[in-house]
């Protein structure tokens, strides 16, 4: 697809030589007479890439950019300038402009820095396509591994779901980036994955177990950290995975860490965890109603659980309620821009 440049100069004679040069180009070419003119037309559609002279009634060259990029902030930009001031190149930096041509120049010289820059746009473009795509993989890695953990345990239907949801609830008011809730979302999601080494019938057990058992148990931390270390591009989650049984006096598994030493994103998994093992229905018990799972994340505050961050969520669940096992896995789809 040819890219659609927009030429600004006041000087027709120069708008049409420079059309004329990017049209054997095969690129798809816009004219403007001067920058307001420009600036209207980026309003309008959208362009890959701008060239505009400096000096011209009106707004300059420069000017006329910065007002572009406001409205297109990934569109390409060369200027075309006839005056090596100090000022212009230190402006031009500035709002961004990829590009200088100095005033006479040749028809080569011109065409290198266009096909220069295109090709530039062209690798970013292909660049930002090839992230979106790995990410969509990751995220197909994420939910596949969920829902192998989630296929031994039926009974944890949608636990390891809830727990993401129910950590990005304590991470909105803690005013997480996009990409940071996402971690804790999809490190909520993994938390357990450690779990798929765990023998069948010490996960599925009904009752207490022996110490022998829970020593077992106490491996799928590291197993989950080990296993999830091996893939590329997973490496924020795995505080998550491997932290989110420490305690905040120190008591926990498998280090021992306490208090703020514990990641932060573990400590919320672990609030998250703890209240969704509470509330959901086991085949030996049915889930607490919500006030009683409260009451008992509210009597391990600051012992088990980071008592600020329990404060956060008792708010929120009070707010919004225990979440449907129906439910779980639209919660977990938080868009990220
Ligand atoms: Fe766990």
């Amino acid at each position: 697809m040819a890219e659609k440049i927009l030429v600004v100069d006041d000087e027709e004679l120069i708008r049409r030589t420079v059309a004329k040069i990017l049209k054997k180009s095969d690129f798809e070419v816009f004219l403007a007479a001067d920058g307001y003119e420009a600036v209207a037309m980026a309003k309008e559609q959208t362009f890959d890439m701008v060239i505009s002279d400096v000096r011209m009634p009106g707004i300059d060259g420069v000017e006329t950019i910065r007002q572009i990029k406001e409205v297109q902030p990934e569109i390409y930009s060369i200027i075309i300038t006839g005056y090596a001031s100090e000022e212009t190149p230190v402006q031009a930096l500035k709002v961004g402009v990829n590009d200088y041509i100095f005033k006479p120049f040749e028809i080569d010289t011109f065409n290198h820095s266009v096909l220069r820059n295109i090709v530039n746009l062209r690798l970013t473009r292909e660049k930002a396509s090839l992230a979106k795509r790995l990410k969509e993989n990751m995220i197909t890695v994420i939910d596949t591994l969920a829902t192998t953990l989630e296929a031994r345990d039926p009974y944890t239907h949608g636990h390891s779901h809830r727990v993401g949801a129910y950590s990005c609830w304590i991470a909105e008011e803690l005013t997480y980036s996009p990409d940071d809730l996402e971690i804790l979302m999809h490190g909520g999601i993994l938390h357990d994955i450690g779990k798929i080494a765990v023998r069948e019938e010490v996960l599925n057990k009904p009752g207490r177990l022996t110490a022998e058992e829970y020593e077992h148990i106490k491996i799928h931390p590291t197993v989950g950290y080990n296993i999830l270390k091996q893939i590329n591009d997973l490496d924020a989650l795995l505080p998550i995975v491997l932290s989110h049984h420490e305690r905040i006096d120190g008591k926990g598994y498998p280090h021992g860490v306490a208090g703020q030493d514990i990641p932060r994103n573990a400590r919320i998994a672990a609030i998250a965890d703890t209240f969704d093992a509470l509330t959901s229905n086991r085949p030996y018990r049915d889930g607490m109603p919500l006030e009683k799972a409260i009451a008992i994340l509210e009597s391990v505050k600051g012992t088990q659980l980071d008592a600020d961050m329990v404060d956060i969520f008792v708010k929120k669940v009070r707010e919004r309620g225990i979440i449907p096992v129906r439910d779980a896995q639209d919660l977990t789809r938080v868009t990220i821009s």
